[in-house]
């Protein structure tokens, strides 16, 4: 069976993100193992910017990232959902991201670890207003994120005028339908 790894790129484990989340839990969890994670939940530091990492291929702190690097070497593929905060990306997110700098395909270490090669990526946003650029933004924040760490950005999908979990209920044809192209 493959592996699929959903993330909730915000603090929030019971909002709005993670209701997406448990509808595409819900639709493949039959079909493939499922790892959850809400960046809430775990304890992640910032980046120094001590570039260390460039050195020694080993970041100077030892907290969660080496938990959810490990989830996500194990899995197939990802699913990343963040919702806008100030119109960009969450900063528990913005967190992992830095701190993402030892695995990059910018760390010029050639011994520098690597994500095991092949893997997917699916990059979800939502936000409260209307217009679509401030979601494409976070998609783009995703997209960036996997060239670095050379995943491949399969595809994603936005939501606007979300306000609560429940906000997501009518949504749900919508997530279901995209879980059968992705995932079948
Ligand atoms: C700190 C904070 C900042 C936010 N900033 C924006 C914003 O800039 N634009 C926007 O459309 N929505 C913004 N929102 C609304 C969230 O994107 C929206 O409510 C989303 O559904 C939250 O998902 P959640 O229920 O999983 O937390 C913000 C919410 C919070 C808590």
């Amino acid at each position: 069976m493959k592996r699929i790894l959903l993330l909730n790129a915000s603090a929030k484990n019971n909002g709005a993100t993670e209701e997406i989340l448990s509808i595409i839990k819900k639709e493949i969890c039959d079909s493939y193992i499922v790892d959850s994670f809400c960046l809430g939940d775990l304890n992640i530091s910032y980046c120094k910017g001590c570039k260390s990492c460039y050195k020694t291929c080993k970041c100077t702190q030892n907290d969660d990232v080496d938990v959810l690097i490990s989830a996500m070497d194990s899995a197939d593929i990802f699913v990343i959902c963040a919702p806008s905060y100030w119109g960009d990306v969450p900063g528990q997110f913005k967190v992992f991201i830095d701190r993402c700098t030892v695995y990059s395909n910018t760390n010029p270490n050639p011994n520098r670890p690597v994500l095991q090669s092949g893997k997917k990526c699916y990059g979800i946003a939502l936000r409260t207003g209307l217009r679509a650029m401030e979601c494409e933004h976070i998609i783009e924040c995703i997209h960036h994120w996997c060239g670095h760490m050379e995943v491949e950005m399969a595809d994603s999908l936005y939501f606007c005028g979300i306000n609560s979990k429940e906000d997501i209920t009518v949504e749900k044809g919508h997530i279901v339908e995209k879980c059968d192209e992705w995932f079948t």
